[in-house]
């Protein structure tokens, strides 16, 4: 970044400061009533949304190191190189919903070889003595063995594993063997040779760490599992998104086509090929293979409450003019089915036929599922009037459940203004608001909630992140700040925010169409950004509820570039303050806990505190750590805690009973 483009940062949040700065020798007075213990704080309240955006799915969490592992891609040797007597088949599928496999014949020459070498997703990702497991479907045409050579090749195309595999026999059967790469290498590739003088047919090729997530074999990476368990999220939202819609019906996110054996789940598009054009991926798609399943299972691994997002039978509106593309509102028993039949697949006993599957797959005991989406960002009374109808039969049969309805993509305007209401007279439980916003933004709407309606539903903040345009949209130290600032206004509001939820989640750093995003990764390792780190901070200090933090009676949303609220953790025993400082001058703070019971003594508890000096500060590959969190303090004098907030800081500090 050029020193120009920094000091424009520096200069935006100094600006968005200004308006009576405290001087240096004052010291704000803050107070917190200890007395009056608040709304609670829903256990869901700060939590994840996935989308399989920028290969945050397949490439991304979805450990496959394989790319069109079936052939079942429109182009059908998309990622592979194929050498010698390769033949596309499609007849006689073994697996009719992926229907294409290869059949590799003898170049009838020692000195030629035939086989295939798939590419990854932007390479194979390889770690020195780590085991990988090779799995193909195959079957040789005549009654003498097969023999296929295993190759892990790296990017100077050296062999650095390698194993031969024998095919037996005339059926159809899944072989499987384990490689283990004698270096580490970032942009490997999988190549198999036909190492006997037959003919041997291939399907299903796939290649998959032995060391996934929670160990399950075909799972997921374990890094990148491992990310979105350290951020403790309370409900996990799936799959997405603009996914969900799909640029026409067809394409849609069925989530039926996600479960059962991963080898016939079939391919779809991944809309994210072609979206952007400028950033164009058009070997993009979805196989399925982090499913419905996989996504519950995962849910319940992170104790995250699951909130799946279902087609409303309207396809994309961005991409469609009402209503061609669309299901009429007379015909939306299939679409209204699914929904019912998800419900049942999550929470159904083992004797219903989604329950039954569940089991099958390997979870006899429901998922425990309380939460739906209908639809992602819709708008306008198509989106009603097919709400209003999936409303009325999921409450039929299913008022267990919380239903969320959606606030259009924008924060506000036209159609978020016709459909709050809506949403109020329709009596879902949630309304789902969409903002990818400017720094500005963020920090004018710490009181966004203030002044919200008490009586209707309550809010989830289902996608939200900080746009900072001037870095062409990093994920920046500035952009965590002004984050963390709104997200004082949101666990104030705690009573009526119920969930939130920072968006998009994964990106892998050459593959990605969006940004910003929580996540960055390539295929062996992970950064987790300023943000990441903003929103476990809130996670890990959720508390349980809400309690009154104000300066001169007024909640502390701005005055003097200041941001802070508080809660009380009932089963910890403490107060949790957060305290955003986004001036570029140190801030003496006098925290007074006021109603305490007589005698009660009080500690300071662990305290934590982000802070940089340059707000366009990012993570990246070859710094993980440039802004991350550190352990500070504050002092204690009676029922006065004195807090230092340093300039351009986020600052949790905990103060036990
Ligand atoms: O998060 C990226 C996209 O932003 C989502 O798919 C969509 O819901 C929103 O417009």
């Amino acid at each position: 970044m050029t020193i120009m483009r920094k000091f424009k940062i520096y200069g935006l949040l100094a600006f968005l400061l200004c308006g009576g700065m405290l001087n240096a020798q004052q010291t704000a007075q803050f107070t917190l009533d200890a007395k009056k213990i608040g709304a609670p704080v829903q256990s869901t309240m700060y939590g994840l949304f996935f989308e399989d955006i920028n290969f945050g799915a397949d490439g991304g969490l979805y450990a496959e190191l394989v790319k069109n592992r079936s052939f079942d891609f429109p182009q059908n040797l998309m990622g592979w190189n194929t050498f010698g007597n390769v033949e596309v088949l499609k007849s006689n599928p073994l697996f009719p919903n992926n229907p294409t496999y290869l059949k590799l014949s003898t170049s009838g020459h020692n000195h030629k070889h035939t086989g295939i070498e798939n590419e990854g997703f932007r390479g194979m990702g390889f770690k020195k003595g780590e085991q990988y497991r090779f799995s193909v479907w195959a079957k040789s045409e005549s009654d003498a063995p097969q023999k296929l050579r295993i190759n892990l090749i790296d990017s100077h195309n050296e062999v650095i594993g390698s194993k031969d595999l024998e095919v037996k026999s005339k059926e159809w059967k899944k072989y499987e063997l384990e490689i283990s790469p004698k270096t580490t290498d970032k942009n490997g590739r999988l190549r198999i040779f036909l190492a006997s003088q037959g003919e041997v047919y291939i399907e299903h090729v796939s290649l998959f760490p032995v060391d996934t997530w929670k160990g399950r074999n075909g799972g997921l990476r374990k890094d990148l599992a491992q990310a979105l368990a350290d951020l403790q999220p309370g409900v996990f939202r799936f799959p997405g998104g603009c996914i969900v819609e799909g640029t026409d019906l067809d394409t849609r996110y069925d989530w039926k086509k996600s479960v059962g054996a991963v080898e016939n789940r079939p391919l779809n598009e991944n809309r994210w090929h072609y979206t952007f054009t400028h950033r164009f991926f058009p070997d993009y798609y979805q196989t399925y293979g982090l499913g419905f399943y996989e996504y519950f299972l995962l849910s319940e691994d992170i104790g995250a409450e699951p909130l799946p997002v279902v087609n409303v039978g309207l396809a994309c509106q961005y991409q469609n003019e009402c209503c061609v593309a669309h299901q009429p509102v007379g015909e939306l028993d299939d679409y209204i089915q699914d929904a019912l039949d998800l419900i049942e697949f999550a929470n159904g006993s083992t004797d219903t036929k989604w329950g039954k599957l569940r089991a099958e797959m390997g979870h006899p005991a429901s998922f425990e599922m309380k939460f739906l989406g209908i639809g992602n960002e819709q708008w306008g009374e198509e989106y009603v009037e097919r709400l209003a109808a999936f409303s009325k039969a999921i409450r039929a049969k299913h008022p267990e459940i919380k239903l969320i309805g959606s606030s259009g993509p924008s924060a506000d305007g036209k159609e978020f203004d016709y459909l709050w209401p809506e949403m109020k007279r329709l009596k879902v439980d949630l309304v789902d608001e969409h903002y990818y916003q400017t720094p500005e933004w963020f920090l004018k709407s710490a009181t966004r909630y203030d002044n919200y309606d008490r009586k209707g539903p309550a809010v989830f903040a289902g996608e939200y992140a900080c746009h900072d345009h001037a870095s062409g949209k990093d994920n920046n130290f500035l952009s965590a700040l002004c984050e963390a600032a709104f997200m004082t206004g949101l666990e104030r509001n705690a009573d009526i925010v119920h969930m939130c939820t920072y968006a998009p989640l994964f990106a892998h750093v050459d593959a990605w169409q969006w940004k910003p995003d929580m996540i960055w990764f390539d295929n062996l390792s992970v950064v987790k950004t300023p943000n990441y780190y903003v929103q476990q901070l809130y996670a890990k200090n959720t508390g349980t509820n809400v309690l009154n933090l104000t300066w001169n009676k007024q909640a502390i949303t701005g005055q003097e570039g200041l941001y802070a609220s508080a809660v009380y953790d009932k089963n910890e025993k403490c107060y949790i303050v957060k305290v955003v400082n986004t001036t570029k001058e140190s801030k003496a703070i006098n925290l007074t806990i006021t109603g305490l019971r007589k005698n009660q003594t009080l500690t300071i508890g662990e305290c934590t505190l982000m802070q940089n000096m340059n707000a366009g500060a990012v993570n990246t590959l070859e710094n993980k750590n440039a802004v991350v969190p550190q352990k500070t303090t504050a002092t204690l004098n009676g029922n006065v805690v004195a807090i230092a907030a340093q300039a351009n800081s986020f600052g949790v500090y905990k103060i036990t009973e």
